[in-house]
């Protein structure tokens, strides 16, 4: 049995890495692996019940921290691990390098308490391949536009998304193997071949 591999994709809001999501699930199913497409905060009914509330209630940082955590927690035992023990590929929109950039780089909470609670949660189960999707805040504000009513984190200002950026960087420094930069201002189908390219270049399939 081939290993299934965990993938995720990072990026601030508006940076276009959902459109990729099904196109990458789609590749890897054309070589005949078995695909699991998720998101986060959610992928498991109690975990969309704690993204509802993320995303519109109001709360402080560390209580928004520990419930991302906690819906981690339940996809992780309830849909990642059995999709990964069965040999299944698992695409995620978004992991704990989600809640580094946007609890600890958006709302400043300690780096080291969120270090705490991702060996905790995570019990090592790290992606084996992060696309991260760099876009400059400014633009993907303009891409976001009023599309829709914006839930508690688009509705921040340019400062906050900076800060998130820089954190997806940090992120991406101290792990380069697991990442993958996209520079997410380029044509959609050129960003596509890059994704494909870093996937045929992986070996793993
Ligand atoms: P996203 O899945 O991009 O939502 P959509 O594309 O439907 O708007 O992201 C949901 C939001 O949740 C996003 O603004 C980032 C935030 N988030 C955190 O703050 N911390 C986390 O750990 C995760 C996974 C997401």
């Amino acid at each position: 049995m081939t290993p299934g591999r965990f993938i995720t994709f990072e990026g601030i809001d508006g940076a276009g890495k959902s459109s990729h999501l099904e196109a990458v699930a789609a590749w890897l199913r054309r070589r005949g692996h078995e695909v699991v497409v998720t998101r986060e905060p959610g992928g498991t009914e109690l975990a969309e019940r704690l993204r509802e509330l993320v995303l519109h209630q109001a709360m402080d940082a560390l209580t928004e921290a520990l419930l991302v955590f906690a819906a981690r927690r339940d996809h992780l035992q309830r849909l990642i691990e059995p999709a990964l023990a069965r040999g299944a590929s698992v695409v995620c929109d978004r992991y704990t390098d989600a809640s580094f950039a946007y609890q600890g780089g958006g709302r400043g909470l300690d780096a080291a308490v969120l270090g705490g609670l991702e060996t905790w949660v995570q019990q090592g189960r790290e992606p084996d391949l992060t696309l991260w999707f760099e876009l400059p805040p400014a633009i993907a504000a303009a891409r976001r536009g009023a599309a829709r009513a914006p839930d508690r984190f688009e509705s921040q200002d340019l400062d906050f998304y900076a800060r998130v950026a820089a954190a997806y960087a940090a992120r991406c420094a101290a792990a380069p193997a697991r990442f993958v930069r996209l520079d997410a201002s380029g044509e959609r189908a050129a960003v596509a071949a890059r994704i494909e390219a870093a996937l045929a270049a992986r070996g793993w399939w």
